[in-house]
């Protein structure tokens, strides 16, 4: 990773705009998820984790990401929530719990990266139990592949998707969507709950 990408994963705006922005938009398209075994996927450097404590009310979190920079600073920093939060080094498309364990997981801009986020959110349906809800942000195409973010990000450049087809494919995959935002083309929001 870049030291550009490193920044633009933790900086003070990047996490205002979790935190003030993207967690409370979530929790209006989706409500809370009070009590619940949640998991978020790529879950830098911890944020997220902190917002799905404290703004949707999850009993515990569960999280991974593939660098393992962020993993230890996701740990030191979440280290206060004890035995409630469990953060591990992992990739997306190997989640190593059984079918069903979790009732929500939080996508905060991470199927972008995979080169084959199909079969990333087919992962995600897994874990998830039946009725569980997935809680999305994320970035598109307009986005990723514009001539400066190409040269500048090292972002897979194959079959990226926009938010239509983000909604399209979670229909595919028997999803029902519950209520979704978009900021221009290159970015959006969503809740959907596994049908
Ligand atoms: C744009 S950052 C978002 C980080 C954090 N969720 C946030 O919103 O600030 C994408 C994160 O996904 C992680 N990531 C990329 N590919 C991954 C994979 N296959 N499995 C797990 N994490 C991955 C990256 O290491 C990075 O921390």
């Amino acid at each position: 990773m870049s030291r550009l990408e490193t920044w633009m994963r933790v900086n003070p705006v990047r996490e205002a705009v979790q935190r003030w922005y993207a967690g409370p938009l979530l929790r209006r398209l989706g409500g809370t998820v009070e009590g619940s075994r949640v998991l978020e996927i790529g879950c830098g450097h911890g944020v997220g984790v902190d917002i799905i404590l404290g703004q949707f009310g999850a009993a515990s979190v569960d999280a991974f990401d593939l660098d393992p920079d962020m993993v230890a600073r996701a740990q030191q920093r979440l280290a206060r929530h004890g035995e409630r939060v469990r953060v591990w080094e992992g990739r997306v498309t190997e989640i190593p719990e059984p079918d069903g364990a979790y009732e929500a997981v939080f996508v905060f801009g991470v199927l972008h990266h995979l080169p084959g986020w199909r079969a990333g959110l087919t992962e995600v349906r897994r874990v998830l139990k039946p009725g569980g809800r997935l809680f999305a942000e994320e970035s598109y195409a307009p986005f990723i592949t514009h001539p400066v973010w190409r040269r500048l990000l090292h972002h897979s450049q194959e079959d990226r998707f926009d938010h239509e087809a983000l909604l399209n494919e979670l229909r595919t995959q028997h999803f029902r969507l519950r209520d979704q935002r978009r900021m221009g083309g290159g970015l959006g929001w969503l809740v959907a709950d596994k049908a």
